[in-house]
Order: structure tokens, then sequence, then C-alpha cells
């Protein structure tokens, strides 16, 4: 959650009435974190936003959420957390950890309200969202299903929740959403995932009648390239780059940037054992210095207490060096991640033995 948005029509008070133009009832719908004690979004409608129908047939239903997402909208309420890799919808290649069926996506999201994202960019959707994601061409996304939600550091928030000035990143820099007015374009299905299972249910109007909402619950997008890296004398460890934080986790962006500047600095990553996290990395661009092997649209997965590092020479070879045009995706987790069948059916064998 970012800070309060109010966008539309919205009345002067909340739990009061807010007519249209020939004086018809609009219709309020709290969408709360937490009970009622968390974060919250009012939004108005021009219908009644309850009046789904239960769909009989989810298995084709599921099938239709994978293959046909133009026509569909989805929530999602799980109680897993996932981390994943998504690629062209039709490849039927999600892989990752607790994967489960993922749209790939691309660029234009939400019914609520759109908002504008590119490559390169983290898409934050709140869970329960009612959303769908519009692919035009071939993509991959790293992508997190979070139970306990994304959330700015609290590090980097002041007293009034502003972003501090010596945050890694700013207000602007994030691409709010736009309201869009009313319309129908003949959606009347929806798909919502909770607890692993899918549920299918009809709709008897366009879920596209919000006229205005006011809250701190919406998506946003945010460019990785906006992130403002730290660079030390001597080598930083990856909390520097602590971009989002989540439950039990943190999401870090390694972005290019100059490396540690001590005369006798030794800029790769240090061989470490972490004992208490699991490492994710998602490889998106550049150069990685300290592995071999390892590309755009790599994942390595390094579990708790197993050491791991540089790669052989790479330690000794970072010596002078000024700086990385590294991009990569890491998650630190405190729970242990397990890999499904798909994950595991890609794995590189011989990636343990590369450290040698
Ligand atoms: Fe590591």
């Amino acid at each position: 959650m970012l800070d309060r948005m109010q966008l539309g029509s919205v009345p002067r008070k909340h739990h009061i009435q807010l007519r249209g133009p020939e004086g018809e009832l609009r219709y309020e719908e709290c969408f709360t974190r937490d009970g009622f004690d968390g974060p919250y979004t009012i939004l108005y409608h021009l219908r009644r936003p309850h009046t789904q129908r239960q769909i009989a047939d989810l298995a084709a239903q599921r099938t239709a959420a994978a293959m046909d997402i133009d026509d569909l909208v989805g929530v999602t309420v799980d109680d897993v957390d996932r981390i994943g890799l998504a690629r062209e919808r039709d490849a039927g290649d999600d892989i990752g950890v607790e994967v489960e069926c993922h749209p790939a996506v691309d660029l234009r999201s939400a019914l609520l309200c759109d908002v504008e994202f590119a490559q390169g960019d983290y898409v934050f959707v709140p869970r329960g969202l009612l959303h769908r994601f519009l692919p035009h061409g071939p993509q991959q996304w790293f992508w997190f299903s979070l139970t306990g939600g994304v959330h700015v550091p609290n590090q980097w928030r002041n007293g009034v929740g502003q972003l501090r000035m010596d945050a890694p990143y700013c207000h602007r820099d994030f691409k709010r959403p736009e309201l869009v007015p009313p319309r129908d374009e003949g959606i009347r299905a929806l798909v919502v995932r909770r607890g692993g299972a899918w549920h299918g249910f009809s709709l008897d109007h366009s879920p596209l009648d919000v006229v205005g909402w006011d809250g701190t619950v919406y998506p946003w997008a945010f460019p990785i390239l906006a992130f403002q890296p730290r660079v030390g004398s001597v080598h930083l460890p990856p909390t520097w780059h602590g971009t989002f934080a989540a439950r039990g986790a943190l999401i870090c962006s390694f972005v290019p940037r100059p490396v540690d500047f001590h005369p006798e600095a030794i800029p790769c990553p240090y061989p470490h054992s972490s004992t208490h996290c699991d490492e994710i990395i998602f490889y998106c661009d550049g150069n990685f210095t300290s592995r071999r092997g390892v590309g755009p649209g790599s994942i390595s997965h390094h579990p708790m207490g197993v050491p791991h590092g540089p790669h052989p020479g790479s330690y000794e070879k970072s010596i002078g060096v000024t700086r990385t045009d590294e991009l990569a995706v890491m998650a630190d987790a405190f729970a242990p991640l397990r890999a499904t069948p798909a994950a595991l059916a890609i794995e590189d064998a011989g990636y343990q033995d590369s450290f040698v």
C-alpha cells in the first residue's frame, strides 16, 4: 500500500448516499484487509456488485482461465505463498515454487481502473482484487503470490507514512491507476482461486461499472530501474537492495550501478552461508559476474544452510572492476521453499558442481 488515492465520483463522506444524474443510487463495496482493521478502499458501483452465480463446470473454467483470459476476470485469495515463472500463456510451462496455473500476462490490467506498465516493471495486484491481464506478445514473468501482501519496508516511511528522502525510491516513481469510465465488454465470467481450488461464477452484468473509489488498496506498477541502488566502500549485503517487504520475505532489486570503491575492495559478492533464508534469484538482464551458466530468464534457488558464492575465478576477477550491469530480482524467504514437479523437471543437474 502506498498512500490514499481518490478517483471519480464519491460522496462527501463514506457510507452515505451517492446518486447519479437521474437520482439513481450507487452501491458501495468496501474492499478491506485484515478484517475491517487494515487498509481499505471503498468502491462505488452502478449496480449491486455481488450478483454472481456459481458455474458448475469448474474444470472447464480453470482451463479457460489459462487459455482465454481476455473474456474472464479473476480473483486470487489464497493461503499459500507461491513464487514462479510464467511464460507465454499457451506454452504450458509454468515453473516455480508451489506454482499453480497462472496466466502469462501483459501490459494493461485491472477492471476497476487501468494501470499501464511495461517491461521491467514490478506490477502489484492486491489480493482479491477483480482484475485481468491483457496479453499482447510473448512474455516472461517472475511472479509472487504472497498471502501477507507486498509492502514498502517500514524503514522507508516517516511518521506520517510518506516515503523518506533517503528511501531508494519516491512516490513519483510509482505508476498509479487511472479510472476508466463504466463500460460493457461482454465479460460475464469470473474465476476465483481460493485455497488452491478454482471457483467459477457467471456475472449478471458487466463488472466494469465502478464510477469512483477512495482508499489505499489499489494496483500499481514500479519500474525496477527507478530503484536507487546503494554503493558502499566495501560490499554491502543484499538487504541494502531491499525493495519490497512481504511476510517472512524481502524482495531485492539488483540494478546496474557502480560497485565498491575501497582501493582494496572485492566487488564480487562474498561466499556466504545464510542459515535462516532460502534465496531465489531471477536473472533479468546483463552480466552476472559471480555466476557462470546463468543468463536472462534463469532462476537460481539456494536453500538455507548450503554455502554458496562466486563461481571459480569470479572472486579474483572482480578486483578493480568499477561497474556492474546486472539486473536481477531476489527474494530471501525465511520459510523453506519447496520446488514443484515442474520446477524440478527443468533443474540444471550440474549447477551445484559449477561452484567447484
Ligand atoms: Fe546468496
